[in-house]
């Protein structure tokens, strides 16, 4: 197939396309290089020995969108551009419903209008919100807490107006957990500008040296160690998940949702010790206040997508650790060529 694949150049999306060229399938690409490097691109065809087309352009342009659509062949769409911070959603609400909600309402505009109705959506086990019942699933009720959590919520409601309005569309609302690891090669990995919200890039780059010490959000929460646990997926499970739901959706309809995530948990301070192991060096880090808005715990039933798609997560917290490890030690920098100074 043809895949159009919005922010391929991210985290997520270059693991997604490389599978993708590795399964036989032609990605197009659209980003507009706000958070992230064409570089992952270049890396990416060199690993799958296949070319790719790149096309800067922003979904908030819908003529640049229409322009994606007219010039290029496309069978399906996996959309993953979107801006992810949860702090910056709140200090810049517009910011947040304008890249999200409204590109992806032009995103699915331009589709419309080129008769491409199979779309693969990045949605966000943020949408639970605080829904303490674990392991979380499809089911449960959603009620995102800040405004980044609001536009997967909005959007996955969209998605699912719009179905009900034509039942030729055919979606697939994945909610990831806590997407970690890198690609075994060491080639590409995740590269966030400035400095990371994430507890996996912030650990790699104390560990290679850029930071000083991990700050632990919390050490009182009535878990095991009193530090928040997670749900830790490998990005190249993540990247099995999508190529699983694209199949998927080649023979069935509607709208399905699919959690994710491995079902495992993992504390803070595991992660710090399994890296440490991993990195063969110590990783300091200070017990600090716990963040506001964190939960407790975050934990996936993964049942659905293993029922419906034979998928699950093979992929262990030794080999996340190992592959983010490798990515971080092999470019000390990210993408970027030049050194990014050390910021305590
Ligand atoms: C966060 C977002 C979530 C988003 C997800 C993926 C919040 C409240 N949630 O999830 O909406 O979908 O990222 O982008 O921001 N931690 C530390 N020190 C750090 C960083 C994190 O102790 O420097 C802890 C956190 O308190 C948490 C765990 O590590 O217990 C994981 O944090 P993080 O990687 O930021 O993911 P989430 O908070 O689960």
């Amino acid at each position: 197939m043809k895949i159009l694949v919005t922010g391929g150049c991210g985290y997520i999306g270059s693991h997604t396309i490389l599978r993708l060229l590795e399964g036989g399938h032609d990605a197009t690409v659209v980003d507009n290089l706000s958070n992230s490097q064409y570089e992952s691109l270049l890396r990416v065809q060199k690993i799958a020995g296949r070319e790719l087309v790149f096309l800067e352009a922003d979904i908030t342009d819908p003529v640049a969108l229409d322009r994606v659509f007219e010039h290029n062949p496309v069978d399906a769409v996996i959309h993953f551009a979107g801006l992810k911070a949860v702090g910056e959603s709140v200090q810049e609400p517009l910011r947040y419903y304008r890249n999200n909600v409204t590109g992806t309402l032009n995103l699915l505009e331009s589709m419309d209008a080129h008769d491409v109705r199979t779309l693969v959506f990045s949605s966000s086990a943020t949408v639970y919100g605080n829904n303490p019942q674990m392991p979380l699933k499809e089911g449960y009720a959603r009620g995102a807490t800040n405004p980044y959590g609001r536009t997967k919520q909005q959007i996955e409601e969209i998605l699912i107006d719009l179905q009900a309005s034509d039942p030729r569309w055919r979606m697939a609302l994945l909610r990831y957990f806590n997407p970690v690891g890198a690609h075994p090669s060491g080639l590409i990995g995740e590269d966030p500008l400035g400095p990371p919200n994430n507890l996996f890039p912030f650990v790699s780059q104390v560990a290679v040296g850029r930071r000083d010490t991990v700050n632990v959000f919390g050490s009182d929460y009535p878990t095991p160690d009193g530090t928040g646990v997670r749900d830790y997926i490998h990005v190249m499970d993540l990247a099995a998940g999508h190529s699983a739901a694209l199949d998927y959706l080649s023979d069935h309809q509607g709208v399905h949702t699919w959690n994710l995530g491995s079902g495992q948990g993992h504390s803070v301070l595991e992660i710090i010790r399994s890296f440490e192991k991993a990195a063969g060096r110590s990783i300091p880090y200070n017990l600090a206040d716990r963040r506001p808005g964190d939960a407790p715990v975050s934990l996936a039933d993964p049942s659905s997508a293993f029922r419906d798609l034979g998928w699950k997560a093979a992929e262990t917290l030794e080999s996340m650790c190992a592959d983010s490890w490798r990515w971080q030690e092999n470019n000390p920098n990210g993408y970027r060529t030049e050194a990014v100074p050390a910021v305590p």
